[in-house]
């Protein structure tokens, strides 16, 4: 089965008049932009209290601009409704959201959202480091991956809490058969028993693209159910000496609009753990159910799934398949990343070299907008064919519009941030755009292509700005040059 995703509502923007492209303004969309967005009176966009030219002015472009209190609310409101959804007094057995750390990591993030009750999942022996220097409970951090190194497994075994004891991570996914033996051998090795979860495959197809569905069977992650093998898994965890079975997980893929795709995968995931429970009479106590709720990146896109419906169909779809197979209510988690994350940021850019391109024989012109980043800072475009949009920050956007493309620095013509936007028709060099939803999946896919330097993120809350991730400079990029360094 197939679910809708936010992006294909933009696919076919080309074909619109010009104006009907104008970036929405925070008043007009909310849910496209971080909580305090506004536009102050002389019609600069504002963020957590800082106008944006001046923070453009004072810490340079392009810039990552992070509303924090805005995190800690969308952070607030997913551990509440799993909470809240899952609370044992509604005869349900807890409920957590665990942040997913791919979507943007950084030492201020972890803190955030652990300040808000939820964990943190991980997927590489840099986000599980990052997780715990941070400061994160480490029985509330997960480990991901489809190919585990030793280190990072030792990592996760060796954690310590914060009164140093030997605690190890909450739990760890088993992503094929043949971690079972891996994770076995080094949890002998150490002495210890391994909570663990089998990462499995529905059949569910769904996501904004085909390279972030990640529950049909023709894909690398998990373990099949139709095949039978998530049992066989299963079976050979109870099995082990040092693992721990908590349960099942899985993760249908990520920008899913609604909940029925969510709501299909949940059935199956409590249908496998009623099947496990009658071959061997062991009901494991705990389901995950993965990330993947989408957002809004333009003003053409669905108003997102609030995290409270979402967790709500979820309830309903455990306690139902609970009270059908006569099993106790299992622990529920979740593991959100965009919809925390990626409304909270925005980019802003500086406007260089302005270029209107004829592109047919009727001598139709296309306007090319080149700022100061591009696919270094924003691969989606390229990798997904996403669509953002983007106004003018520094002044209001009224006035005739052009069509205008948004295009970066890089050399290579797929180097495109904005697809089509309706820009005002006096934009020029040295103004400054602003594309919203960038906080998921922009800084944390950045490269260095043709050697530029990273943009920091810059946290804003109550008109003050801090560093959440300092710039690269360039003597960071030689530094790992012997031959320079
Ligand atoms: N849990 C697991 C096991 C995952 O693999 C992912 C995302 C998540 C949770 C979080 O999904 P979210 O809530 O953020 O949708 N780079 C792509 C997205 C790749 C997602 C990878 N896994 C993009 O920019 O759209």
């Amino acid at each position: 089965m197939s679910a809708p995703s936010a992006s294909d509502a933009a696919s076919s923007a080309d074909a619109l008049p010009v104006g009907a492209l104008v970036c929405p303004e925070p008043d007009q969309r909310p849910d496209l932009w971080p909580w305090t967005a506004t536009r102050d009176e002389d019609g600069a966009l504002e963020l957590g209290g800082c106008a944006l030219p001046e923070l453009a002015d004072t810490y340079g472009t392009p810039l990552f601009v992070m509303d924090r209190a805005d995190l800690r609310g969308r952070a607030n409101v997913w551990a509440t409704a799993m909470a809240e959804e899952f609370w044992d007094g509604y005869g349900m057995a807890g409920g957590d959201a665990f942040y997913a750390g791919k979507a943007f990591l950084c030492a201020d993030v972890v803190r955030t959202v652990t300040e808000c009750g939820m964990g943190v999942d991980t997927a590489s022996l840099g986000e599980l480091t990052l997780a715990l220097r941070a400061g994160a409970d480490p029985r509330m951090v997960g480990l991901h991956g489809n190919n585990k190194t030793e280190a990072e497994l030792e990592v996760a075994l060796r954690a310590e809490n914060a009164a140093g004891e030997r605690a190890g991570i909450a739990r760890i996914f088993l992503d094929s058969p043949w971690e079972v033996g891996q994770v076995e051998a080094i949890a002998a090795r150490l002495g210890v028993v391994v909570p663990v979860m089998v990462r499995v495959k529905t059949g569910i197809h769904a996501g904004g693209n085909d390279y972030i569905a990640t529950s049909h069977e023709d894909q690398k992650f998990g373990v099949s159910v139709a095949g039978g093998e998530a049992i066989a898994v299963a079976e050979a965890v109870l099995a082990s000496e040092h693992l721990e079975l908590r349960g099942f997980h899985n993760h249908i893929g990520s920008q899913i609009i609604g909940t029925e795709a969510f709501e299909a995968a949940a059935r199956i995931v409590m249908a496998l753990r009623a099947e496990l429970a009658e071959r061997t009479g062991v009901c494991v106590p705990e389901i995950d159910l993965g990330g993947g709720v989408g957002i809004a990146y333009t003003g053409r896109d669905p108003e997102p799934t609030s995290p409270v419906v979402v967790a709500r169909a979820l309830a309903s779809i455990v306690r139902e398949e609970s009270a059908a197979a006569g099993v106790p209510v299992p622990h529920v988690s979740v593991e959100p990343g965009r919809s925390v994350v990626g409304p909270t940021m925005v980019t802003l850019y500086r406007v260089g070299a302005i270029k209107d391109v004829t592109i047919d024989e009727d001598g139709r012109q296309r306007r090319y907008v080149s700022i100061d980043g591009g696919m270094s800072d924003n691969i989606r475009p390229a990798l997904y064919g996403a669509h953002y949009t983007a106004p003018r920050a520094n002044r209001r956007c009224d006035g005739p519009v052009m069509r205008c493309r948004v295009v970066g620095k890089h050399c290579e013509s797929g180097d495109i941030v904005v697809h089509e936007v309706d820009l005002p028709a006096d934009l020029r060099a040295g103004d400054l755009l602003v594309v919203p939803a960038t906080g998921a999946y922009g800084r944390s896919m950045a490269s260095n292509y043709n050697l530029l330097t990273r943009p920091g993120v810059l946290a804003v809350e109550g008109g003050r700005a801090q560093w959440a991730l300092r710039p690269e400079t360039l003597e960071d990029l030689y530094a790992t040059d012997p031959a320079l360094a």
